[in-house]
């Protein structure tokens, strides 16, 4: 009798339960709510459609993509070798889920990309860790909150296993990275801009009647509100032939992250309610300085995608918190000009998205950031 109550025991701590996303709403409902509209809780193959059409065109059969897009997931080693195809269970439909990412403990840091060690799968309760002063005691997980110097949701470090860089593994060439300088990262607080903080406590039950909570939105290039913070655009009229553009960054990372997205400023005079002037005729890649994009190529310099790039095509970005300026020639400029420059922002930039046939609304909208004016 003994015996077989020991052999449960063991058994349930070895197969760790699980805790989904969803069972997280009965005490932090409004967290859940938030998180639910998050990227994080649609990272799956299953929600994004633009995930899944990527995987699907480089990678039919492997799924290397899952220890950052469904780190939750059972036996990831054998869906990242293709042994096990991606399924419909509650650990890959939840993505990015909130029990992964409170139980990570420490980066994993790597020359491709970065990972993580956490004790998702150690069994028993589980710990949350987080950033609570003197959390409340809680009946379905402990609660941990190192101090300052070791916490990694303190200090931003948390997001760096999956947010910092990625190489290809065909070249070894550069797909992404959040800033040329890798250790900028110690300082850039990645949770002050993407975690605001809201009022009202962190559970239903606001025992220790905590005043303010973090958003779990984690709201980005999808959000016009955002999309407005990104840059700070400046215009000057130097001479009767010369503008100068200058473009602020005023993010905690490089302008251009996802290598797929499209984001440039267009600049245009307009005379008599005409436009008599832009800085590019069809396309915005003509205007090299003012576009931020990446495009990639294989060895016969054809245009292909990040997996299988052995070199660049096209790349234009701006560092955490750099300028830059721009001068352009223009014709004699006269009194009553107005000369204009507007940041636009494609979460796809639109002849991949059109490549892909995509329909997700959110992926196809052109979002406008920050705009200036300069009347003459
Ligand atoms: C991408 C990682 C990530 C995911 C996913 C995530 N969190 Fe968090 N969470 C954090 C970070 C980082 C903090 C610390 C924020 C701070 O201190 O400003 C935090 C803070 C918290 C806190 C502490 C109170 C507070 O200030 O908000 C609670 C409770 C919490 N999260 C619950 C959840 C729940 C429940 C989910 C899912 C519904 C979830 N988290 C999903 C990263 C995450
Ligand atoms: C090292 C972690 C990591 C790996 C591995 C990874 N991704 Fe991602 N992926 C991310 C992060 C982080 C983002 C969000 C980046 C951003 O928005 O700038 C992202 C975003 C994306 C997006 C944009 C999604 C959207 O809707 O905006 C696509 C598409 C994508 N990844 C495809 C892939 C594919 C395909 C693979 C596998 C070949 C892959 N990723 C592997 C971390 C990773
Ligand atoms: C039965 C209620 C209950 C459920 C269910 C619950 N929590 Fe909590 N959680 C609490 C309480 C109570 C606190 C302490 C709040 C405080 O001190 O302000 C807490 C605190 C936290 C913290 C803060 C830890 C720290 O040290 O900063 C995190 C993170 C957290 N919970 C994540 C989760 C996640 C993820 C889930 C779902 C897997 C979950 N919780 C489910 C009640 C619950
Ligand atoms: C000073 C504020 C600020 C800091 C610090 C910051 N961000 Fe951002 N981030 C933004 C704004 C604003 C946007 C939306 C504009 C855009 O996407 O172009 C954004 C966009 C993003 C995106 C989507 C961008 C894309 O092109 O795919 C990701 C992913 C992201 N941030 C992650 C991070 C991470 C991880 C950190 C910490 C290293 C961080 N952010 C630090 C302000 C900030
Ligand atoms: C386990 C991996 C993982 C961790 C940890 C993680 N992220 Fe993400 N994050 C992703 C992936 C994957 C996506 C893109 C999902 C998609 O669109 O398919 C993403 C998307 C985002 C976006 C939205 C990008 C957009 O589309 O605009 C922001 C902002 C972001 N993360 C910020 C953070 C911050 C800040 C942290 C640290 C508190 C963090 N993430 C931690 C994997 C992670």
């Amino acid at each position: 009798m003994k015996f077989i109550l020991l052999s449960i025991l063991l058994l349930v701590s070895i197969n760790a339960t699980y805790l989904d996303s969803k069972s997280c709403a009965e005490c932090h409902d409004t967290i859940y709510e938030e998180h639910m509209l998050s990227q994080h809780a649609n990272s799956s193959l299953f929600q994004d459609e633009f995930h899944r059409k990527m995987k699907e065109l480089n990678f039919p059969t492997t799924y290397k993509c899952s220890v950052c897009h469904i780190p939750a997931a059972n036996n990831l080693d054998k869906i990242v070798s293709g042994k096990y195809q991606p399924s419909k269970t509650i650990r890959q439909l939840d993505g990015v889920s909130c029990l992964y990412c409170h139980s990570i403990v420490a980066v994993r840091k790597s020359h491709r990309q970065n990972g993580y060690r956490t004790t998702m799968n150690r069994g028993g309760i589980p710990i949350m860790y987080g950033n609570t002063p003197d959390p409340e005691e809680s009946n379905k997980h402990k609660n941990l909150t190192l101090p300052k110097r070791f916490n990694l949701f303190a200090n931003s470090k948390v997001c760096m296993g999956c947010h910092s860089h990625k190489r290809n593994d065909s070249h070894d060439v550069e797909v992404c990275q959040i800033s040329q300088n890798l250790d900028n990262f110690k300082q850039t607080d990645c949770i002050g801009c993407h975690m605001p903080k809201y009022e009202g406590g962190n559970t239903k039950i606001n025992r220790r009647a905590r005043e303010k909570y973090a958003n779990h939105e984690f709201l980005g290039i999808r959000s016009e509100d955002m999309v407005k913070k990104a840059v700070k655009l400046s215009l000057k009229e130097i001479d009767n032939n010369h503008i100068e553009l200058t473009i602020k960054n005023k993010m905690g990372h490089q302008v251009l992250l996802q290598p797929m997205r499209l984001k440039y400023v267009k600049t245009t005079i307009v005379r008599d309610g005409k436009v008599i002037w832009q800085n590019f005729k069809k396309s915005p890649y003509e205007d090299k300085e003012a576009t931020f994009s990446k495009l990639f190529i294989d060895e016969n310099g054809k245009q292909v995608y990040p997996p299988k790039a052995s070199g660049i095509k096209y790349y234009t970005n701006l560092d955490t918190y750099k300028s830059k300026n721009i001068i352009y020639k223009v014709p004699s400029l006269q009194k009553g000009d107005m000369i204009q420059s507007t940041w636009i922002s494609y979460p796809v930039r639109p002849s991949l998205a059109k490549e892909l046939d995509l329909h997700d609304e959110d992926l196809l909208k052109k979002y406008i950031g920050d705009s200036v004016k300069l009347n003459l």
